[in-house]
């Protein structure tokens, strides 16, 4: 039987043009591949076709299939992308459908590779995933389109409180959606009048130390509304619920102000901003937000499984974890699936300052520990490069020789350079970076069942030594320490747009699937 796939009208980076083919490749044999379709002589096993049609609705390139030559039928992911676009011929591939375009989050992957990792591995709806790096939720949120579990773990309050909502989202009755809708929409209505922000800060019971920090950062009548906003919701809606209302106030808080949109570090304006159009912003991401959310609810066709995601530590995870496995009956997940932070990474709690505050997730002064939580944050003091370099013979014994190689030739370098003082600290931070990231691989090598993978996506980095770049190899370095502690490693280049924008000037166009197998 001949079977023709129709591709996205969106271009294609290089390696989805692979992977597509690959795709197609797991129904058949290709007979060819032109600029719209592509063309498979299908391998059905007897009895096998209702689960062959069931994966030519779960393919993740194309957007349409059918018998023959036409390709009429809508994929499930069409359907999907849909719902963020609303158009059927979008010249861009969609990364915000469903709930994905929530909240902003820097270094959030395309949903599109997690899906396809997981109709790859042909997980059912017993199937758990794992994400030791949650973010703001891709991998759980794809993990509930493809129909199995998942298991999150993030140390970024925000980046969970923004996951669980996204879940929320998705696993409600239409009730409680709309019921939602309404108080978020009275809640705005409400917003013509109001008192002074430190009625509502109260009794929203945010510190005097949160209060002073957010004055700071909003004019008085836009912190009036924020607040005013979240203490109406809390009032109103369920404890979950008006979390989730919650992220919808962080997804505006930047824009609305003094700090620099442009800007990923907290930076401030040129000129302070006295006024912004808050209900008007709360009302459009609310109304985008539910839509899109009912439209993928209505496409599901099934309940979602139990996907989860907990505040906390992949180096070392908590019993919380064990239990919710338990809870599930089993004590290992099927696969897992996650894009780690880099060495030298990306700011993650300091870019969500603002939002960690205006929430009550923090007080100004708690920031710190939650980025010292944080993989390969750049914070080091100098009592603690001084504990790290103290002990960085005896660390760099426990990592893969490539690495110890390249950290004692940059301790040389650095000797006779005339690096600053951030510079002198690169040894002790990527010391501490590898030894994080082989505490984690262990703790995923524990979880995972026998025989079953793990897909991390990474890219490399590099650091200026004087007029010199140093690559700093992350993908290849991450995979000798998976094999250090008992994964067969395996690489695959996907050559991709540069996931960090103008905020990474250290990034490098290039990125890794490093494929990991338990034995
Ligand atoms: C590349 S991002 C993941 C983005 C995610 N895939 C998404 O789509 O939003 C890496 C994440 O690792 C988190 N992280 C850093 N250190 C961590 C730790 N020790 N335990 C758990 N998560 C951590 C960061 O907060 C950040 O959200």
């Amino acid at each position: 039987m001949n079977i023709t796939l129709k591709k996205f009208p969106y271009r294609y980076f290089p390696y989805e043009k692979k992977l597509l083919l690959e795709e197609a490749g797991t129904l058949g044999d290709v007979i060819s591949s032109g600029d719209g379709t592509v063309e498979v002589e299908a391998r059905v096993t007897p009895g096998g076709t209702e689960s062959f049609i069931q994966r030519l609705h779960r393919l993740t390139y194309f957007s349409h299939f059918g018998v023959g030559k036409s390709a009429q039928i809508p994929t499930q992911q069409f359907l999907f992308e849909t719902t963020a676009n609303g158009s059927r011929t979008a010249a861009r591939q969609s990364t915000r459908y469903s709930t994905h375009g929530l909240h902003e989050y820097k270094g959030k992957f395309h949903p599109q590779i997690a899906r396809y990792l997981m109709s790859r591995m042909k997980l059912n709806m017993d199937s758990i995933v794992f994400d030791p790096f949650a973010g703001s939720g891709t991998v759980l949120v794809e993990a509930i389109h493809s129909g199995c579990n998942a298991v999150g773990v993030e140390a970024n309050p925000l980046a969970v409180l923004v996951a669980k909502s996204k879940i929320r989202l998705l696993n409600c009755t239409d009730r409680e959606l709309k019921s939602f809708q309404r108080v978020v929409d009275e809640s705005i209505q409400g917003l013509k009048s109001m008192r002074a922000a430190d009625y509502y800060a109260k009794k929203l019971g945010l510190s005097d130390a949160q209060f002073r920090y957010l004055q700071s950062w909003f004019a008085p009548n836009i912190l009036a509304k924020l607040l005013k906003f979240r203490a109406d919701c809390q009032r109103c809606l369920p404890c979950e619920w008006a979390r989730v209302a919650d992220v919808l106030v962080s997804s505006i808080a930047r824009e609305v102000s003094h700090q620099d949109v442009a800007d990923l570090r907290i930076r401030r304006r040129k000129n302070p901003l006295e006024d912004a159009p808050v209900d008007k912003l709360l009302l459009g991401n609310a109304a985008v937000a539910t839509n899109r959310a009912l439209g993928a609810r209505n496409l599901l066709g099934h309940r979602p499984g139990l996907t989860e995601v907990f505040f906390g530590d992949s180096r070392v995870l908590s019993p919380e974890i064990q239990q919710h496995l338990q809870a599930m009956g089993r004590r290992t997940v099927d696969a897992i699936i996650t894009s780690p932070p880099y060495a030298t990474a990306l700011p993650y709690v300091d870019t969500s300052r603002l939002s960690l505050v205006l929430l009550g997730l923090s007080d100004p002064s708690g920031l710190k520990s939650l980025e010292r939580l944080q993989i390969g944050n750049r914070e080091i003091s100098p009592i603690e490069r001084k504990r790290v370099e103290e002990s960085i013979e005896t660390r760099l014994v426990e990592l893969p020789n490539q690495i110890a190689i390249f950290i004692k030739k940059l301790v040389t370098a650095l000797k006779t350079s005339e690096a600053g003082f951030r510079k002198r600290n690169t040894p002790a931070l990527l010391t501490q970076y590898f030894t994080d990231m082989k505490a984690v691989l262990a703790e995923n090598y524990r979880l995972l069942e026998s025989k079953s993978l793990a897909f991390w996506l990474v890219g490399p980095n590099r650091t200026q030594l004087g007029h010199k770049w140093l690559y700093i190899d992350t993908p290849r370095w991450l995979a000798a320490l998976a094999e250090s502690v008992g994964f067969a490693a395996g690489m695959t280049p996907l050559d991709t747009y540069q996931r960090f924008g103008l905020h990474q000037r250290n990034g490098i166009r290039e990125e890794f699937l490093l494929t990991l197998q338990r034995n």
